[in-house]
């Protein structure tokens, strides 16, 4: 195993998509920004260095962190930010994982152009369980917005209403040759005939769930969230935000230009950027001005096929790489997840939408929780988030929107190595919307999901023990539930929220701290020295 150095310079530059140009936050001048590559059991140091006015955190989306949650990035979560001028060194060992994950900044919305792709090779020696692809390809999809990001949400917070859409999604971090400024061509994959190749996707987007499909071609499923899963063939990806596919790309036609197409997944009345992100794939041979073959993106509201992509997943659960779901259960949660309304005097209104779980919108500290928690800071949290809801009402049916929610800085405590399942309900307190929960520390796996209510007696009965999907970002489908599994085996506090960012800063958040154990390797690990301060 090796020790793999990174250098992440957290800098302002100039970019041009759409035929206008404004300043970003980037990593080294990139957006996406590098990636990075480690084999599995792998330390990975990545000193961050910040050179802009804004605080900043780094966040390894689906790395476990064992121990380390010091290193897993959440601003006033397990860390204070780092403050402009400051640098602080991320520093984690990869066990037990490879595949495709990413890194995101974790603070106000600058994941929106701080962000990048995370390949965990397997061990040396050690193979795919399917055919070693051609090539591999990172394809990180991504959202625009042609004015200044913070400025987008920092407007809707003030006004209380949702922020702007973005103007359009990225592919590789570009709009492509569809958007309305075609000069700019956007990413182009060059393949060769008859071969197999590995597409690593990511879906980077701040709020909008995405599918992704290319003319003429099936893609082979192989990975979600660096989980082998049985392999599928289809014609259409749905990736939310916070996920990651490996989908193997066959190139079985001769030659010729095909559309690459990324376009969002809403089922809820809900205004999404309509504007669907192409690429070209190029086979060799093929001339630049041949004519591109299209392909139709699925309506935005296409829950069928959302639903088909779903229920197909399953872990590969070989003896190789066996789905260690818990069968006994220790603690058995519920939460409901959605939208409400608070009053607000200064918005526009005179009321704002909230977002929240079971019915507590989540306030953030102004020290991180994981030092409260480690240091016995009493005053920053209390852990009596509540384990089922504490209000009774229709989940599914769109109800006056009138739903108050409570504030508070809530956490759930876990016993070190409990089992938990937790069945995450869709409320239709505004109206039902599918949300991408991201669980931190922790892969789970999903072992049921369903339309309406959760129903206690009779759903448990159909739920898949054998070989569900293990993952770390779930959809939760519009108006209904799903039900996940995990084994509490990691000390510290990890943050639990929806990846629809406008969603997470409304609320929909909270954390679990879980208790050290007895043994010697079951502690959480003291702070780095140079942990930033707050
Ligand atoms: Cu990918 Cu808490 O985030």
């Amino acid at each position: 195993c090796m020790v793999r150095h990174y250098k992440f310079n957290v800098v302002m530059k100039k970019a041009t998509r759409m035929c206008s140009s404004k300043p970003i936050v980037s990593v080294n001048g990139r957006s996406p920004g590098p990636t990075i590559y480690a084999r599995e059991g792998d330390t990975v140091l990545v000193k961050v260095v910040n050179h802009v006015k804004y605080n900043v955190s780094i966040h390894w989306h689906g790395i476990r962190q064992f121990r380390t949650g010091w290193s897993d990035g959440p601003a006033y979560v397990t860390q204070c930010p780092i403050q402009p001028g400051q640098q602080y060194v991320y520093n984690f060992t990869i066990t037990g994982q490879r595949g495709t994950l990413w890194w995101h900044a974790h603070i106000l919305w600058l994941r929106a152009t701080v962000h990048g792709a995370l390949v965990i090779l397997p061990k040396r020696g050690v193979p795919y369980p399917f055919p070693t692809p051609h090539k591999e390809v990172v394809v990180v999809l991504g959202e625009w917005w042609k004015s200044d990001v913070e400025a987008v949400i920092n407007e809707a917070l003030k006004s209380g209403l949702a922020p702007n859409v973005s103007d359009a999604h990225t592919i590789n971090g570009h709009p492509g040759p569809l958007s309305s400024c075609p000069s700019q061509a956007g990413f182009r994959l060059p393949v060769n005939t008859s071969k197999t190749y590995m597409l690593r996707i990511v879906n980077a987007a701040l709020n909008e769930e995405l599918f992704f499909k290319i003319a003429g071609h099936k893609l082979t499923v192989v990975e979600v969230d660096a989980v082998y899963t049985k392999p599928f063939k289809t014609d259409t990806i749905l990736i939310a935000p916070g996920q990651t596919t490996n989908a193997l790309l066959t190139t079985d036609l001769r030659s010729g230009k095909y559309m690459v197409a990324a376009s969002p997944f809403m089922d809820a009345p809900i205004a999404v950027d309509n504007v669907t992100a192409t690429a070209i794939l190029h086979y060799s041979g093929t001339l630049a001005s041949s004519a591109t073959i299209l392909t139709a993106p699925p309506p935005r509201n296409a829950t069928q096929i959302a639903a088909n992509f779903t229920k197909s997943l399953r872990s590969l659960n070989s003896r190789k790489y066996p789905a260690r779901v818990p069968l006994k259960i220790d603690r058995s949660l519920l939460f409901t997840v959605g939208l409400g309304v608070n009053p607000c005097s200064t918005c526009v209104n005179g009321s704002r939408v909230v977002a929240d779980i079971n019915n507590v919108t989540f306030v953030m500290p102004t020290i991180s929780l994981l030092q409260a928690h480690f240091f016995n800071i009493s005053g920053v949290f209390t852990d009596d988030f509540p384990g089922n809801p504490s209000i009774k009402y229709n989940y599914t049916g769109t109800q006056p929107a009138n739903f108050q929610t409570t504030t508070g800085t809530r956490l759930y405590r876990l016993a070190y190595n409990s089992t938990v399942q937790l069945v995450l309900q869709d409320t239709g307190m505004i109206t039902p919307e599918n949300h991408p929960l991201h669980l931190h520390g922790f892969n789970f796996f999903e072992v049921g999901r369903g339309l309406g209510n959760f129903n206690p007696k009779k759903d448990p009965k159909k739920f898949n023990l054998v070989d569900p999907v293990e993952r770390n970002t779930i959809g939760v489908p519009s108006g209904g539930w799903t039900a996940i599994r995990f084994r509490a085996d990691n000390p510290g506090v990890w943050f639990m929220h929806c990846h629809l960012e406008v969603h997470t800063t409304w609320g929909l958040k909270m954390a679990f701290v879980v208790d050290n154990g007895k043994g010697p390797d079951e502690s959480l690990l003291p702070p780095p020295s140079d942990l930033p301060k707050c």
